[in-house]
């Protein structure tokens, strides 16, 4: 599996984001300790704070088919090149890996992938 495969993955996922208050769709694919591959959308609310995000879509979905763990995560969205998640995602991430340096955010940037650490992205994070 390329993180070509997971990214087309976030792409034809983010068509069906339901997101008509913000306008701003987003995709996102979780590769799994098994191989699997798991997405989910971003999908609103007219209480707005009720929004998930993308990422915490695909994440369930990863944990309701049992995964423990995450390898890799895609995000894409059409509206904005090398579209980064947000910090209560980065968290939620943080949850599903043994260690930050070894979970890999991909991100489209132009025609070219981008690849982060989630140790990057979210230094010194939280755990119990
Ligand atoms: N959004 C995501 O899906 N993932 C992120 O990491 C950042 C934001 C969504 C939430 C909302 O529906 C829209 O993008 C605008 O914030």
């Amino acid at each position: 599996m390329t993180y070509d495969v997971l990214m087309q993955r976030a792409i034809d996922v983010s068509k069906n984001a339901y997101a008509p208050y913000s306008k701003f769709s987003v995709g996102a694919s979780v590769l799994a300790d098994s191989g699997e591959i798991y997405s989910g959308c971003n999908f609103e609310n007219a209480s707005f704070g009720m929004t998930i995000c993308a990422e915490r879509n695909a994440v369930g979905s990863a944990v309701a088919n049992g995964e423990k763990k995450i390898k890799a995560v895609a995000i894409y969205s059409p509206n904005q090149d090398k579209c980064l998640p947000c910090g209560a995602c980065r968290q939620v991430l943080h949850e599903f890996c043994d260690n930050d340096s070894e979970l890999d955010v991909i991100v489209k940037c132009g025609d070219e992938l981008q690849v982060f650490s989630l140790a990057t992205l979210l230094p010194e994070s939280f755990s119990l």
